[in-house]
């Protein structure tokens, strides 16, 4: 089965890289991303690459080559649909806030609008890929929903989770440590639909690491890979809290262990906390699913990983309040970093949201500074948490485009996103600007201690 036509739908941080990198692959077949938004659409096809709606280092370059030729980005979902014999089903799906469930399993109401949807418009047949992260089963449930549409044509599910992570997503795309495709290889449509897609990733991904399972190892691996990477953030993040009452140091910890090859080095950073749309919202899935089962203690297990995080984040702003005398009322603190990594403009679940928080509930004013993230995203992150009211957290927040602008008068830097320009930083300069003494707290352990000690300031880190 050759694929001539590809549709997306959803053009956010998975959807758009992904598909400029297939279509940047593969010149020969047409790549169709579509969304709903048409704010989102229209700055994909903004003639201004600089405006593209998601910053990733090097998807300019791919987008600029590919778009155009062989990659498009529309709002006409229906015409897309309909020209293509392969849909990616690429929208956001997340945690739900209401009803069954609420504050733990996912929210699949667009998932399911996107079924249906295909359901109604499709004329010819289909592979529908999952390309958002779901629980297991839910491909059993979009099967369900396509076949009962009665359009009388035959849908093949695979599931093909995405495990690029934002700010690599480029190079992650590029040289995959594996892609995973699940589907039915039990019936010969379902063998096609696999190998049609095994052919798209293999233009460029070696054959050896494309691996193809069931549906349900599929959509259970990605939610175990997101677990056990957020396990390791918050195992070192709870030994961090033990080095500073003992005198270890996190760092030479995190070195020593990660160097045991059956360890290994990744994903030991000690931190203000993990933050992005993946992390907590697949972990409170794999809870809600064990619970629904009555598999408690595996759910407990798990749960446990949120709890270390809620708990890391809650410290680190406790521990500004308590080194600037039990009170922050009144005193303006800088805050450096928003996104909830480098490299990202994207800042969901970002541990900067949850600090600033708090630190409003004690009357701090906070001057916010971050590279990529837009002024009105932040405020939008800060009336969502719905502590305050709109206009009472406008009193609290200053967001400024110049670092230096930020720490003029300020008490103290809390270092949020471990953005590289913060390490090249006139820090001498930012000393004489702040009102003494002057405090860092560094949530990312990524500046010079000694030299800053030398400078005058009181730093403080995490571990
Ligand atoms: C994650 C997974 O890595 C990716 O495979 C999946 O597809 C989506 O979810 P992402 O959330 O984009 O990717 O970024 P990731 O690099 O995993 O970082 C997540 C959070 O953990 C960030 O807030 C990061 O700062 C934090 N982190 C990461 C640490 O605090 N310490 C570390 O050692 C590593
Ligand atoms: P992710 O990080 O998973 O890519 P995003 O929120 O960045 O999540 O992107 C998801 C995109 O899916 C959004 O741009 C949203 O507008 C789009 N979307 C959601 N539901 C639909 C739908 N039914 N049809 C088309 N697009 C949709």
């Amino acid at each position: 089965m050759k694929i001539k036509n590809i549709c997306c739908i959803g053009a956010g941080y998975v959807g758009g890289p992904t598909m400029s990198v297939i279509a940047q692959h593969n010149p020969e077949i047409k790549v169709t991303v579509v969304d709903l938004n048409k704010e989102r659409i229209d700055a994909w096809n903004d003639k201004n690459l600089n405006n593209l709606p998601i910053y990733e280092p090097g998807l300019i370059e791919v987008v600029s080559k590919a778009r155009g030729r062989n990659l498009f980005f529309s709002n006409d979902i229906d015409g897309a649909i309909k020209e293509s014999e392969m849909i990616f089903i690429s929208v956001n799906t997340p945690t739900k806030t209401y009803g069954t469930g609420k504050g733990m399993a996912a929210d699949l109401k667009y998932v399911e609008l996107c079924a249906r949807n295909i359901g109604k418009i499709a004329k010819s047949d289909k592979i529908v890929v999952e390309k958002s992260t779901l629980p297991v089963k839910t491909a059993e449930s979009i099967q369900s929903i396509l076949e009962n549409a009665g359009s009388g044509v035959n849908f093949e599910i695979l599931s093909n989770p995405e495990f690029l992570a934002e700010g690599t997503a480029m190079r992650d795309l590029a040289i995959p440590d594996r892609v995973l495709i699940g589907g039915n290889d039990k019936t010969e449509e379902g063998k096609k639909a696999i190998q049609a897609l095994v052919d798209i990733y293999s233009s460029w991904v070696p054959k050896e690491n494309i691996l193809t399972t069931n549906v349900w190892s599929s959509e259970l691996s990605k939610l175990t890979a997101n677990a056990f990477l957020a396990q390791r953030i918050s195992s070192i993040n709870s030994l961090s809290e033990l080095c500073e009452r003992t005198g270890a140091s996190i760092g030479e910890v995190s070195k020593a262990i990660g160097m045991d090859s059956r360890i290994g080095s990744k994903f030991l950073n000690a931190s203000v906390g993990f933050g992005g749309s993946c992390f907590q919202k697949d972990i409170l899935n794999l809870v809600y699913i064990s619970r629904s089962l009555g598999l408690n203690e595996v759910a407990e297990y798990w749960n446990q990983v949120i709890v270390m995080n809620t708990h890391q984040r809650d410290r680190f702003a406790k521990n500004i309040i308590k080194n600037l005398y039990n009170t922050v009322s009144g005193k303006s603190i800088a805050i450096f970093g928003w996104a909830f990594k480098k490299d990202t403009n994207d800042s969901r679940e970002s541990a900067a949201i949850y600090v600033a928080d708090t630190l409003i509930s004690e009357h701090a004013i906070l001057n916010i500074y971050d590279p990529k993230v837009s002024s009105s995203q932040m405020i939008f992150d800060i009336n969502y948490l719905n502590t305050r009211s709109e206009f009472e957290n406008k009193k609290y927040l200053n967001i400024k485009s110049d670092p230096y602008k930020a720490v003029e008068g300020a008490h103290a830097v809390a270092i949020l996103t471990e953005w590289d320009e913060f390490k090249t930083y006139n820090w001498k300069k930012i000393y004489q600007m702040m009102k003494k003494p002057a405090f860092i707290f560094d949530g990312r352990n990524i500046l010079d201690k000694d030299h800053l000690e030398e400078i005058g300031f009181n730093y403080n880190s995490i571990g």
